[in-house]
């Protein structure tokens, strides 16, 4: 094989393997999932937002919010759904909400986990995060200097 293959390859990241360690499981998650939201929904800035945009069935979100951290950690095939243009409708969430976010959610991960394994949760929840806000707040217009003046 020529070198620029092996070059390829290594650069490639290895795909990501399936989070087994004791202890996390569809019920763990789901307890995860359940007391984040309780806090979320307590809170001052983003409890408004989400009582707004999920009126009555909050059973049914949770489960599929279940669904969603049990692909992104167990890489079970539970979630189909679509978080991107679920974000981009809710037009008054702004980079800072995100922050309070992340802060409940790291706040939860490290009352229910291990620490290892709440650093896992939070990596990804980052990870995710990031990629959300590229989708809603990053402006090509606004990133790059003008050119041609
Ligand atoms: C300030 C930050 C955020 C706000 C205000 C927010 C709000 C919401 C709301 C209101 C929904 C329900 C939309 C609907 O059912 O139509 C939703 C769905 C969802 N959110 Fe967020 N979210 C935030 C951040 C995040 C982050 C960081 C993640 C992932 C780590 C995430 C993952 C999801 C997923 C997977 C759904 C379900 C989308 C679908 O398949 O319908 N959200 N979010």
């Amino acid at each position: 094989m020529s070198s620029k293959y092996v070059l390829l390859g290594s650069v490639r990241p290895a795909p990501e393997q399936p989070l087994a360690r004791p202890g996390v499981d569809r019920a763990s998650i789901g307890a995860l999932v359940r007391k984040f939201y309780s806090r979320v929904r307590k809170d001052e800035r983003l409890g408004p937002i989400f009582a707004r945009e999920i009126v009555g069935d909050w059973e049914s979100h949770l489960e599929k919010m279940t669904d969603f951290w049990c692909a992104v950690i167990l890489k079970s095939g539970d979630y189909q759904g679509r978080p991107v243009p679920a974000h981009l409708k809710l037009e008054d969430v702004t980079e800072v909400d995100f922050e309070i976010w992340l802060a409940l959610f790291r706040e939860t991960a490290a009352e229910l986990f291990a620490p290892e394994t709440a650093a896992v949760f939070v990596e990804r929840a980052e990870r995710i995060a990031a990629s959300l806000r590229l989708a809603m707040f990053f402006r090509l217009d606004r990133a790059a200097p003008a050119r041609g003046r």
